[in-house]
């Protein structure tokens, strides 16, 4: 299958912290990586340099074969058009309504009449289920409606890559599960490429092809999640929860004392 992404080597450090050593990663074409790894560990940093908001310090990433890191501004144009982002925060302009906030990606393009935009947001809305909520403000919406509406503005431009960071963070987890469900879905519906970023190794389960390990700035194992269900290394082990673990390597692990209760 076809290479959609590829993280060649890519390091970052911000004054002395360094946050990432030499990550390298592929992506192919219709599959959902996700990078799972703890809190401060560059899963955001790494995310801004696959569509171009920050530049490595060494290495370089590919989008279908072409260069995004040696390009700034008027450059990355083309490449930007190819992505979806769904922020950590959501990242919801407060003054705008629901139906602005995802029509602002079409109205900026201006190729599209009023009309146009105006489907464009409800066929959006429709396909994470919320249609007929354009006229509402994002301070009237539950933290998981907020989540979707992200999610449907990434859509907007009909992306070939989305990018969710930390998609069901601060859910409760029947929410987090509707959202989980809605990212599956949409890769199946409309066969887009995705990277998400979690902490949490049951997102990183449900709704991963492959799962990518980033411990302390590293990539220390790219696998299925059923390899990493059956793996006995004791660092994979420090993103499972207990009882994963033990299921994996039975009476082996010696790890009693992670806090992951
Ligand atoms: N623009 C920046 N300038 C300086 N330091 C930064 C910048 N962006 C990120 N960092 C630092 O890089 C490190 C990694 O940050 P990052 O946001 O990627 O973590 P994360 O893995 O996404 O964590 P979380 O799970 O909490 O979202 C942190 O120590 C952060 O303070
Ligand atoms: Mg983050």
């Amino acid at each position: 299958m076809k290479t959609k992404i590829e993280v060649l080597g890519i390091s970052k450090k911000f004054g002395d912290h360094q946050v990432l050593r030499d990550v390298s990663l592929k992506v192919k074409e219709g599959e959902n990586l996700v990078i799972i790894g703890s809190s401060g560990g560059g899963k955001t940093v790494l995310l801004k340099h696959i569509i171009g908001l920050l530049k490595p310090d060494s290495g370089k990433i590919l989008i279908d074969g072409e260069e995004v890191t040696d390009k700034d501004g008027f450059g990355l144009k083309p490449l930007r058009k190819k992505f979806g982002m769904v922020f950590q925060s959501s990242a919801l302009f407060n003054s705008l309504t629901v139906a602005e906030n995802i029509g602002l990606g079409p109205r900026e393009a201006r190729i599209y009449t009023e009309k146009e935009i105006k489907e464009i947001v409800e066929e959006k809305l429709q396909l994470v289920g919320l249609e007929g909520i354009g006229d509402l403000m994002p301070e009237e919406l539950s933290g998981g409606m907020k989540k979707r509406v992200a999610l449907a503005r990434s859509l907007a431009m009909n992306p070939e890559i989305i990018l969710y960071d930390e998609p069901t963070s601060e859910l409760d987890p029947p929410t987090a599960h509707t959202i989980n469900q809605l990212i599956l879905n949409l890769k199946e519906k409309l066969k887009v490429t995705s990277v998400t970023v979690t902490h949490d190794i049951n997102c990183a389960y449900f709704i991963g092809d492959r799962i990518a390990m980033l411990h302390e700035g590293k990539i220390i194992k790219v696998a299925t999640p059923e390899e990493i269900r059956a793996s006995c290394d004791p660092i994979v082990g420090q993103f499972l929860t207990r009882d994963e673990w033990k299921k994996g390597c039975p009476g082996s692990p010696g790890l009693t004392e992670r806090n992951d209760a």
